[in-house]
């Protein structure tokens, strides 16, 4: 199937069940032509790096209410950040958050860069971050790629290699899939997807927008993909 229909189905499928979370704008407010804030996007995929959605979930809120902007935390005491990251682990992250606000402001006038290459430059900002910023809040075609992500392309295209050494092919299959369009909803579906539908064991096949695209499905596979090496 054109990966141009198996996006436009994972779209429609979005913006019927996309998760509500505080960073996301939603149909409506889009509609309306309202655009994601680059500075809560790269907060929250920060946050998100190695934490759930639902733990990640009150400490943005607290972060965004004491520091609306990047300018407000790039002004914030250390000792202030850390202590309201305390609890969500990976602390490296909080001093990274802090040096990225503070480049944001000193070398960027307060404007995040609008490129995944620009991005990229930014002190804890790597390749999953600076794709999912790009394409989220500035609408580049980047392509975001995660372990919810890497599950759904190994199922859809029925990659039977083991990860971690399918990760290139995956890769590159997910940039397949990537829009022109919508971007930043198409990265945020795949996710959602597979973090609602395409779930590690018993994967809810019956409710999947890409079932009829599914080759893992097809071939029964599904609950058995991805393969992983043995450790
Ligand atoms: N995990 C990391 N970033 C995410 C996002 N924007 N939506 C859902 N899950 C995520």
């Amino acid at each position: 199937p054109d990966a141009g229909d198996i996006s436009a189905r994972l779209l429609a499928w979005y913006d019927r069940h996309a998760r509500v979370m505080p960073w996301r704008v939603g149909p409506a407010e889009r509609r309306a032509g309202h655009r994601p804030d680059p500075y809560r996007v790269w907060l929250s995929e920060i946050m998100l790096q190695q934490t759930t959605v639902a733990a990640v979930r009150d400490y943005f809120r607290r972060f965004t209410d004491r520091w609306p902007d990047v300018e407000a935390l790039a002004a914030a005491p250390d000792a202030d950040v850390m202590a309201e990251w305390a609890g969500l682990g990976y602390y490296a992250r909080a001093r990274n958050l802090l040096k990225g606000a503070r480049a944001v402001v000193a070398l960027h006038g307060g404007r995040f860069p609008e490129t995944r290459d620009g991005l990229l430059s930014l002190p804890g900002v790597g390749p999953y971050t600076a794709a999912a910023v790009a394409s989220i809040a500035f609408d580049e075609p980047a392509t975001v790629v995660d372990g919810n992500v890497e599950r759904v392309v190994s199922r859809l295209f029925a990659v039977e290699t083991p990860l971690p050494a399918a990760k290139p092919e995956l890769t590159r299959l997910a940039a397949t899939l990537t829009p022109q369009v919508r971007p930043g909803d198409h990265a945020q579906a795949m996710m959602d997807l597979g973090a609602t539908i395409c779930t590690p064991r018993k994967p809810v096949c019956s409710l999947c927008p890409l079932r009829p695209d599914c080759e893992g499905h097809r071939a029964g596979l599904e609950a058995e993909l991805p393969r992983k090496a043995p450790k």
